[in-house]
C-alpha cells in the first residue's frame, strides 16, 4: 500500500466510523458516557478535511498527522489513545514507501506499545487492546503461514472482532467503564469495537 492508497483507506475508515457512529455511542451508554461514536466521528471528520493536503507526504508522515489530529480534536480517552496508536505506527514506518504485510505487523505492534504506554492497560481489562492484540497475533500467524493478502486481512479482521466480542463477559478496570464495576459484564467495549471496524475497512480495501 502506497501513500495515495493509504489516504483512500483513511477516507474509507472515516466513512466506516460515521456509518457506525450511533452504534458505537450506544455501546458506550451502559458502561461509559455515551460519546465514543461521537468522539471517533469528530476525530475522523477533522482528519477528512486534512487528508487531501497530505497526498505528497510519505506514509509515515501521513500516519503521524492522523495521530496528532486525533489527539488534538478528540477529547476523552479514545483521542489520546488512538492518536498515540497512529503516531507510533507512523514512527515505526519511517522511510517506507510501500506498506507490506510485514510493515503492517511492525506498525500494529508499535501502535499497541503506544496504547499500553499511554493507557497502562493490558489484555483482559475490556479495552481496545482486547481487539488489537488478537488482531496482531492473527496477522503474524497469517504471515508465517504465507496466506494471501486477502486471507491475511480477513484473518486480522476476524481476530479483531472475536477479540472485541471477548470483552462482553469482562469487568472493565480501565477508563469510565471501571466505575460501573460488575455492571460492565455483558457489554461490548466500544473502543474494541471501533478498532474491529478499522480492521474491517482494511479487509474491504482488498
Ligand atoms: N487505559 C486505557 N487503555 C486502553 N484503552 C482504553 C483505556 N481507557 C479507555 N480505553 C478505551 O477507550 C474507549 C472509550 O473511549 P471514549 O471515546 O468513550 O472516551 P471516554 O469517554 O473518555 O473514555 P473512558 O470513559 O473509557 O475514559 C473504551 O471503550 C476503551 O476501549
Ligand atoms: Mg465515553
Amino acid at each position: 500500500m502506497n501513500n495515495i492508497q493509504l489516504i483512500k483507506l483513511l477516507h474509507n475508515m472515516s466513512a466506516k466510523i460515521n456509518e457506525h457512529k450511533d452504534y458505537l455511542t450506544e455501546l458506550d451508554q451502559p458502561i461509559g458516557d455515551s460519546d465514543h461514536g461521537i468522539n471517533m466521528a469528530r476525530g475522523f471528520k477533522a482528519l477528512e478535511d486534512k487528508l487531501d493536503s497530505l497526498k505528497d507526504k510519505d506514509v509515515s508522515t501521513i500516519l503521524k498527522t492522523v495521530g496528532m489530529t486525533l489527539v488534538s480534536q478528540v477529547g476523552g480517552s479514545s483521542g489520546p489513545l488512538y492518536g498515540t496508536a497512529f503516531m507510533y505506527a507512523g514512527n515505526a514506518l519511517n522511510g517506507i514507501n510501500e506498506i507490506t504485510l510485514n510493515d503492517f505487523s511492525i506498525a500494529l505492534n508499535s501502535a499497541i506499545e503506544g496504547v499500553k504506554m499511554r493507557g497502562k492497560a493490558s489484555v483482559g481489562e475490556a479495552t481496545m487492546l482486547d481487539a488489537m492484540v488478537p488482531a496482531l497475533d492473527g496477522l503474524n500467524q497469517a504471515i508465517n503461514n504465507k496466506l494471501s493478502i486477502k486471507d491475511t486481512l480477513n484473518n486480522v479482521y476476524d481476530k479483531a472482532q472475536q477479540g472485541a466480542n471477548s470483552t462482553i463477559p469482562m469487568i472493565a478496570t480501565k477508563g469510565r467503564a471501571s466505575y460501573v464495576g460488575e455492571r460492565a459484564i455483558g457489554h461490548l467495549d466500544p473502543g474494541a469495537q471501533s478498532f474491529a471496524y478499522l480492521m474491517e475497512t482494511i479487509k474491504e480495501f482488498y
